[in-house]
């Protein structure tokens, strides 16, 4: 008889296209599907920037390009409306996103949901939304990211902001995978180096979590409860990636940020940060990204930044449970572990992660993000709750437990 928890499922998106100027045949691959006319996704800033032109430079003359440009950070549901409202008004045959995970996120949602005329929320999990299922769409969707982090056009997932209940909540489904991402690390060279370095530690987190995250049922996971699979967290082939992820991040992120033109760097660090997406939207992620939601939803602090800021004393927490995992971590950053004991492997791997953060700017603690003592109760009741991304954290965790972390880490 099988033993379920040892059968795995991995999915990705039907197509990637990477390397520098591949976004150089974006106009190719939209006449390849017969697109007439294209609703790209971005936002203003982005635009102002000039690399919104610069992605869409392929795109032949005669191709009907309309612009939406309101996505914000974090989008809520009105943002995603708008762009809903956009493409009824178009009826494009494609929708193009460029830009960071937020243009990325709404661009998939607006494809996907642009034949119907529900409203947003019935797609979001209960018991929150209705969860209903997102339909398949014929609408095509491309992804060109501007950031190397979030993963966004590996995933096949979109989080909405609800501002007034100091939260966030996703909709999760097969057919909010792109049907193609671009990749091109030439769009990232002119990313400000505060915003490199906090999206490149997002995707060493993703990284680092996918490769430590045991193996759970999904179906105890309303989130993850989709038609991709029956068990999360690491397996055979996330580990590949996941592990490829961390060498190639810790070996470029400082480089990227101390020279936002060393296009070898960018060139890794996108790569790195397409196969932790990969990893992470198959083996799910931890405890740290479980408890820097509720820290950004009340001190708006950049995921990144937070996920970064807490990643060390949830590894610390964690590396009794496989020491050997945290050591792979540390000498993937260039640590050695010579005359290192299991126990010492582990902190290595901290350690590691720690001087990174210091090398590249990033606050060492969450007392400089705002966060106080008298938080952390708080705090921690708000992470129990998110029991999507607990039940993947390779050790268990108590609301006790979640205030000594917070603690640690402050
Ligand atoms: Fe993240």
């Amino acid at each position: 008889m099988h033993d379920p928890e040892t059968v795995w499922d991995f999915a990705m998106a039907d197509q990637l296209k990477f390397g520098l100027e591949a976004s150089t045949e974006l106009g190719d691959e939209l006449e390849a599907r017969g697109v007439d006319s294209a609703l790209v996704v971005t936002d203003e800033q982005l635009r102002e920037t000039g690399v919104v032109e610069d992605a869409l430079s392929s795109v032949p003359a005669d191709l009907e390009v309309t612009i939406f440009e309101g996505v914000e950070p974090d989008p809520a549901v009105d943002v995603y409306e708008s762009a809903l409202e956009a493409a009824a008004d178009v009826d494009p045959d494609a929708i193009v996103g460029v830009g960071g995970g937020s243009s990325l996120d709404v661009a998939k949602v607006t494809g996907a949901l642009a034949d119907t005329d529900r409203d947003l929320l019935e797609y979001v999990a209960p018991p929150i939304g209705g969860g209903e299922p997102v339909p398949a769409s014929e609408t095509v969707v491309f992804a060109l990211p501007t950031t190397a982090g979030t993963g966004a056009e590996s995933s096949p997932a979109a989080v909405v902001s609800l501002p007034d209940r100091e939260l966030k909540v996703g909709i999760s489904s097969r057919h909010l995978y792109p049907d193609l991402a671009v990749v091109d690390p030439l769009l990232t060279v002119s990313l400000p180096p505060s915003i490199t370095a906090a999206s490149g530690m997002d995707a060493l987190t993703h990284a680092i979590e996918a490769y430590t995250t045991r193996r759970y049922d999904t179906k105890k996971s309303v989130e993850h409860a989709s038609e991709r699979a029956n068990y999360g967290g690491r397996t055979a082939m996330t580990d590949m990636y996941a592990k490829q992820a961390i060498e190639l991040i810790g070996g470029s992120l400082q480089r990227a940020v101390n020279n936002g033109e060393d296009v070898e760097a960018r060139r890794d660090m996108a790569l790195g940060s397409v196969l932790a997406g990969i990893a992470f939207t198959n083996a799910g992620l931890g405890a740290t990204h479980a408890m820097a939601y509720p820290i950004a939803g009340e001190n708006h602090t950049p995921h990144g930044v937070t996920v970064a800021a807490l990643l060390p004393s949830v590894m610390r927490y964690n590396a009794s449970t496989a020491y050997d995992r945290y050591g792979t971590i540390a000498e993937l950053l260039g640590e050695s572990l010579e005359g290192a004991s299991d126990r010492e492997a582990g902190e290595r791997a901290a350690i590691a992660v720690e001087s990174l953060c210091a090398d590249i700017g990033i606050p060492d603690g969450l007392a400089e993000l705002g966060v106080e003592d008298d938080d952390i109760p708080r705090l921690a009741e708000k992470t129990a709750e998110i029991q999507r991304l607990l039940i993947g954290n390779p050790r268990r965790v108590t609301t006790d437990d979640l205030e000594s972390i917070f603690a640690d880490a402050l």
